[in-house]
């Protein structure tokens, strides 16, 4: 797929030309998994795979939508007064959210619009093509009704959706990442204040190797609300010995001094918050030293800290990613996102990036039973007008 055929497809689909066309990157953690609705720092950057969009505004105040990767649902209508939550809207509801956002903000939107939407970020692969597809609608708006936004609060905004319209309590992470992307550059992000940096990515002869499992991630589904509730909960208990906000606040000191307030599950649920963050931050220090061997390494013990205490990995990412450990010219491998499936990612020598993937992808098919995917990441921007 590429612009042009969207250009026919649209001309197909609505009889007339597009008028303007977008792009929304998805993007991929580096390090700081789980810990963004704990009020920690994370490490994600914005890739060059996303969403695009063509539209045409429209007279009166009817969306239609139409995606490129969903052709069997065909156009999927609604009109701008009319924001229900429906099943039978799909994909759609992503849009439908955000315009019930923008209005509770008093955001006005004067007409609807006709949009085709294609996307080559794998679905479901834990790369955040629902945020894409979020952030990808508020720079649309943005931009056609000249509405003030910022990429702050374009994310919070993207983030309500998901917690109060999709129904998914994810953090603030994916669309930070997304609406605040920058080429070649890390994000370092405060989940606490919203305070952020840009990290350059050097890497010297190395690429990040994204690996799918294809086992598809749905977060509606999966544990992730279950783990934020073991947060709340072990949080509501250290608050009653030690004046915490959230619980990247807590050392390891205090953990091991009150374990006895928390189950087994809450314990390492607390260990591997607090240790990742902590993990975030060395991080930083050997990128900024050049120091990529160490910085593997982090790659690697984020790894084990979200299989054995936050168990969200699972057999197809622990395969991926403990081929990855013993294949050649690796520096460090993990999952990425969410876990329970999806993507996990590798920083590799270039050279080696052929016989790596040979390794792994036979591993994998080998224990698994089926095909895992891979993808070189390069770091792009955030949301564009084409
Ligand atoms: C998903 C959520 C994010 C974050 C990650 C795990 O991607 O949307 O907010 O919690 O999982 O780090």
């Amino acid at each position: 797929m590429n612009l042009e055929t969207m250009q026919s497809a649209f001309k197909q689909v609505f009889g007339y030309d597009h008028e303007a066309s977008y792009f929304a990157p998805g993007r991929i953690n580096l390090i700081g998994e789980h810990i963004d609705y704990n009020g920690g720092l994370v490490f994600p950057a914005s890739i060059t795979l996303g969403t695009y969009a063509l539209i045409r505004k429209r007279t009166d105040s009817i969306i239609n939508a139409y995606s490129l990767n969903f052709e069997s649902l065909g156009t999927i209508s609604f009109d701008l007064d009319e924001l229900t939550y429906d099943k039978k809207h799909d994909w759609v509801n992503y849009i439908k959210g955000v315009v019930k956002h923008l209005k509770a903000e008093g955001k006005i939107l004067p007409h609807g619009l006709d949009i085709v939407v294609f996307g080559n970020i794998p679905n479901g692969s834990g790369l955040s093509s629902s945020a894409s597809l979020e952030m990808l609608i508020v720079l649309i708006f943005k931009d056609i009704f000249n509405l003030d936004i910022t990429p702050i609060q374009a994310a919070l905004l993207g983030q309500k959706v998901e917690n109060h319209y999709i129904g998914v309590n994810s953090g603030i992470m994916d669309q930070c990442a997304i609406a605040l992307g920058q080429q070649d550059q890390a994000l370092l992000l405060n989940c606490n204040t919203l305070e952020y940096a840009y990290f350059p990515i050097v890497l010297n002869n190395h690429r990040i190797v994204i690996m799918n499992t294809n086992k598809r991630r749905e977060l509606a589904d999966s544990k992730y609300n279950e783990r934020r509730g073991e947060c709340e909960s072990a949080l509501a208990k250290l608050q009653t010995v030690a004046p915490l906000n959230n619980l990247c606040e807590a050392s390891l000191e205090l953990l091991e001094t009150h374990a006895s307030l928390l189950t087994p599950t809450q314990y390492k649920r607390v260990r591997h918050v607090i240790t990742e963050n902590q993990r975030v931050k060395d991080s930083t220090t050997y990128l900024e030293q050049g120091d990529l061997q160490n910085f593997g390494l982090l790659l690697n013990a984020s790894h084990t800290s979200l299989r054995d205490d936050y168990e969200v990995t699972g057999i197809e990412l622990d395969t991926l990613v403990e081929a990855a450990w013993e294949a050649p010219g690796v520096i460090g491998a993990r999952m990425t996102g969410a876990g329970f499936g999806g993507c996990s990612l590798a920083i590799v020598e270039e050279n080696q990036v052929d016989t790596f993937i040979k390794h792994v992808s036979a591993k994998y098919l080998d224990t698994i039973g089926y095909e895992a995917s891979f993808y070189i990441a390069s770091i792009g921007n955030g949301p564009i007008k084409l």
